[in-house]
């Protein structure tokens, strides 16, 4: 959602806050700002509605100085993305940035009106900036404020405080959305997340749920919200600013496209000895023999990764896997057993509905592993194993990088736990992790050979209002993805459905203004697809046909555009069958002029239900 950084040093901070917001903007980019405290002493705001750009330019027609600041880049939640709503929020002689949801904020906004206060915002962050200006003037010191303050909201909160008789310290406290406090020399810095940090600290500390801390130049108090001191562990900051630049790209989204074969084989050598051609067993705790049901978690993209990985593993580990989306497994009452593992998938970490779920596991007993790719996140911290993905930090908002190691992870997990319960012999094993070593290379291979027809095919593509995807097999979550990454970067309507339910409804929709992308390589379910291209074409439909060499031999079939990537086996098809729908949808976005790594409304951690 949000992002927030803040900043006690030595040297004006205005230029690195901003330089930090923009490692962040990932999180949210509808309006931005920045309060410092000025060499003398003054309290200075500065905000801009939309892109962090307008606010760096803001900053240049009129400059702040100050060592110390808080700035923030907003998703809205309450109240329309303006200057009046973006953050930070002051009150009296105190600035508030805020990520996350003030629950009761009506309530108390009530009371504090019925007391002569008068709001400026919709938001629900004013009320934490008058809530600490009433404790001040009834004469709380700063702490001690934010402690009273504390005990009055509910909800989910990361905030950072700034008082302006107090221009050495921030006051930082969090419930739900992530915050992370930094070691610099004789500097020290929060942040939403490492990433904001990367450049400047040398040391982190997450904050836990309910955690307060008091930071100032030489180090960090933790405590309670009652004020009991607390402890939390220094960690070395290992990610280097270099990882997340776009190099030569013209956005995030194309070079994380371009990654793929080379984070993937991180991901796939992690988990597979491609010595000995097994799925590793890494020491995780998790015993596969051991349970009866597999339940598991997700949201977005995530959830469509653990949507392919439930068909590997019940096919490979005979093992039954229940999958919901995380927003109604949270809420669903499923009976939970002993005997059973849930896994929850997500690339940030911090999503709020399957951290929810991932707590009502845990709540009810059920051992759960966690398939994060941040792995200094809430979910990996709580859950009882974690499976990192390794795709590298992943700043564009449309996942694509992540997705595909996703798949990389639960594929090599469905070969662990077929190997550790029976169901796979060693020369089965043993030949589908070789299959998973040619991964890197088919997909390097693939993101070459394709890029020119794509581009021409996206000019195309971006004349239409609807597009449908169809796939059969593990083909069809493929189809959702594929819907989802056109439909968020482009805004072009999209659906994606499993091909066999062409005729129970959706054929009505088709005709001349509706290009179909199938999504068939030559396995298993070919032949049955194609009859489902051919009603398609009977009734006039535009078809794209991603197909591999078998595939596009086996069909003469008229369509718009066949795109042909080399034959593979049909496990790994998904991964490699991946790339295509990502630079479909990447290049249609580049041609129509939308933001392909901040598309609107959209936000890269969705820390709030
Ligand atoms: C789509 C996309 C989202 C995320 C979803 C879950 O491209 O990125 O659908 O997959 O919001 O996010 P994580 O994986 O961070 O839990």
């Amino acid at each position: 959602m949000c992002g927030i950084v803040g900043i006690v040093g030595r040297e004006p901070v205005a230029e690195r806050l901003v330089d930090a917001l923009k490692r962040l903007e990932y999180r949210g980019y509808d309006s931005a700002g920045i309060a410092v405290i000025e060499a003398d002493g003054a309290l200075s705001r500065r905000r801009a509605p939309g892109k962090l750009e307008n606010l760096r330019a803001r900053l240049s027609q009129d400059p702040v100085d100050g060592v110390t600041g808080i700035a923030h880049t907003r998703w809205a939640t309450h109240g329309v993305p303006s200057e009046t709503n973006a953050h930070p929020h002051v009150a009296g002689d105190v600035a508030v940035v805020h990520n996350g949801i003030i629950e009761n904020f009506a309530e108390l906004r009530a009371e504090l009106a019925a007391d002569g206060v008068v709001f400026e915002t919709e938001t629900d962050t004013e009320i934490v900036a008058r809530l600490l200006d009433k404790h001040r003037r009834e004469g709380l010191a700063p702490r001690d404020a934010v402690l009273a303050m504390l005990q009055r909201v509910t909800g989910a909160f990361a905030l950072v405080i700034l008082f302006q008789d107090r221009p050495e310290t921030l006051y930082v406290a969090r419930y739900g959305p992530p915050l992370a406090v930094g070691y610099g020399s004789s500097e020290m810095y929060v942040g939403s997340d490492a990433i904001a940090l990367a450049p400047f600290a040398q040391g982190i500390s997450y904050l836990e749920d309910g955690d307060m801390a008091i930071v100032d130049r030489d180090g960090v108090e933790f405590c309670d919200f009652s004020g009991a001191p607390v402890a939390r562990k220094r960690q070395p900051l290992q990610l280097s600013s270099m990882l997340i630049d776009k190099g030569n790209h013209r956005h995030f989204m194309e070079k994380e496209i371009f990654d793929q074969p080379e984070v993937i084989s991180h991901t796939l050598g992690h988990y597979c000895d491609f010595a000995n051609q097994r799925a590793q067993t890494d020491g995780d705790g998790v015993d596969f023999s051991k349970v009866s049901k597999l339940a598991i978690a997700a949201c977005g993209t995530a959830y469509l990764s653990g949507l392919i990985g439930k068909y590997w593993i019940e096919r490979f580990a005979r093992l039954p896997v229940e999958i919901d989306v995380a927003s109604e497994f949270r809420y669903r009452e499923m009976p939970l057993s002993e005997d059973q593992l849930a896994l929850f998938i997500s690339q940030s970490g911090e999503t709020a509905d399957t951290l929810a779920s991932l707590r009502y596991c845990k709540a009810n007993g059920v051992k759960t592993g966690a398939l994060v790719n941040v792995t200094g996140s809430t979910i990996a911290r709580e859950a009882d194993a974690v499976f990192p993905i390794l795709a590298g930090p992943e700043i564009s908002v449309a996942s694509t990088k992540a997705f595909t190691c996703q798949l990389a992870l639960m594929a090599s997990l469905a070969l662990r736990a077929g190997r550790e319960r029976g169901t796979l012999s060693l020369e089965e094993e043993q030949t589908l992790v070789h299959q998973l070593s040619e991964v890197p290379r088919l997909m390097s291979r693939v993101l070459h050979a394709v890029q020119p027809q794509i581009e021409r095919l996206a000019r195309e593509l971006s004349r239409f209002h609807h597009v449908l995807y169809l796939g059969r097999g593990t083909s069809y979550p493929l189809a959702l993805e594929g819907a989802l990454k056109l439909k968020e970067i482009t805004y072009i309507h999209a659906e994606g459905y499993a091909a066999g339910e062409l005729k129970h409804g959706p054929i009505a929709l088709i005709d001349e203004n509706m290009p179909v992308i199938v999504i068939a390589p030559h396995d298993r379910f070919f032949e049955k697809t194609v009859s489902n291209m051919q009603e398609v074409a009977a009734r006039d439909g535009r078809i794209v046909f991603i197909t591999d060499e078998a595939g596009a031999a086996a069909s003469d079939l008229k369509t718009m555009e066949t795109i042909v990537l080399p034959d593979m086996p049909e496990f790994i098809a998904p991964m490699v069958f991946a790339l295509p729908i990502q630079l479909l949808a990447y290049h249609t976005a580049v041609f129509m002029g939308t933001d392909a790594d901040q598309p609107r409304n959209l936000a890269k951690a969705v820390t709030v239900e």
